[in-house]
């Protein structure tokens, strides 16, 4: 780590541990070799498929959840090297207080996963209102911006930052007016803004950050709980493009929107 990632690593670590104790040198020494990756709303269908897939490369994953029994259920059935982070997405306590755990065990972070995610119930577009947007926003947009600034100082750290936005072909409108597309069917104002709005934060974070690679990513219609499991694609076909933007190389794409078949419309 260079001279100023250290500097920068006393000044944020807390002057009291928080959930975990520092690694020990010996340990600190053997994550500088491995990829650090953590993945929001990993403890069930996407997102723990995400984590299993990284867990396999050899990465230490830190499997986030907001609800710890769940989180642990789903580190124990993933081999390797996975640790559970409470973390709900929409909470500045819980979002601080996973950076700060994170900094005291590690130190740094290289890939950031931001999966969590929610449809909301559904409200037809002329029945919606502020309210309904606010609640799926709160977890969709406001999430991924909180949890990607609270972890900054500790991807600043990583020699190849990376950050995946998990958005979706309904937050593109491209894909969404496109009578070909499934998604053009579905009509709704709250889900497809909130993957919307995400798209273009994901250019916007691209462009700040330069020597980051940050990618919006569809992972195509998967079956799990977020559609009642009604997705044709399994969970290794949808977790492809999360998985090859968090691999990306240094000079790989940046502000992009992929599928598994290659970009996205935005
Ligand atoms: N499945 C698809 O076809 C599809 C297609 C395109 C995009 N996506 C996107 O893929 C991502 C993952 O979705 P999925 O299909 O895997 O859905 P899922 O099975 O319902 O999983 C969603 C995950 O997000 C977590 N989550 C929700 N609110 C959270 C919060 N406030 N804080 C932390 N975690 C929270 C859930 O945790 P709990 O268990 O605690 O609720 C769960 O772990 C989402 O962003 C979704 O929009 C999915």
């Amino acid at each position: 780590m260079p001279a100023a990632g250290r500097a920068g690593l006393a000044q944020t670590v807390p002057a009291t541990p928080v959930l975990v104790t520092p690694a020990a040198p010996r340990d600190r020494r053997r994550m500088q070799e491995t990829t650090i990756a953590l993945v929001t709303g990993a403890n069930k269908g996407l997102g723990a498929a995400t984590a299993r897939r990284l867990a396999g490369l050899g990465w230490s994953v830190l499997l986030g959840s907001r609800d710890a029994a769940r989180g642990k259920a789903a580190a124990a059935a993933i081999d390797g090297d996975v640790e559970v982070v409470a973390l709900d997405v929409t909470s500045d306590a819980s979002v601080d207080a996973a950076a700060r755990a994170v900094t005291e065990r590690h130190g740094r972070l290289d890939v950031l996963v931001n999966n969590a995610g929610i449809i909301g119930p559904y409200t037809g577009p002329l029945e919606t209102g502020p309210a309904d947007l606010l609640a799926v926003y709160a977890t969709n947009v406001f999430g991924p911006v909180r949890v990607t600034r609270a972890f900054l100082p500790l991807l600043r750290r990583s020699a190849a930052p990376r950050v995946v936005m998990v958005s979706s072909g309904m937050g593109s409108v491209g894909v969404t007016t496109d009578p070909r597309r499934y998604e053009s069917t579905l009509v709704a104002l709250t889900y497809p803004s909130s993957k919307a709005a995400l798209n273009m934060i994901t250019t916007q974070y691209a462009k700040a950050l330069p020597e980051f690679r940050v990618n919006a990513v569809d992972p195509g219609f998967t079956a799990t709980d977020l559609n009642g499991h009604r997705g044709t694609q399994t969970l290794e076909e949808g977790t492809d493009a999360i998985v090859a933007m968090a691999t990306v190389a240094p000079d790989g794409p940046t502000g992009a929107f992929v599928d598994r078949a290659g970009p996205v419309p935005w």
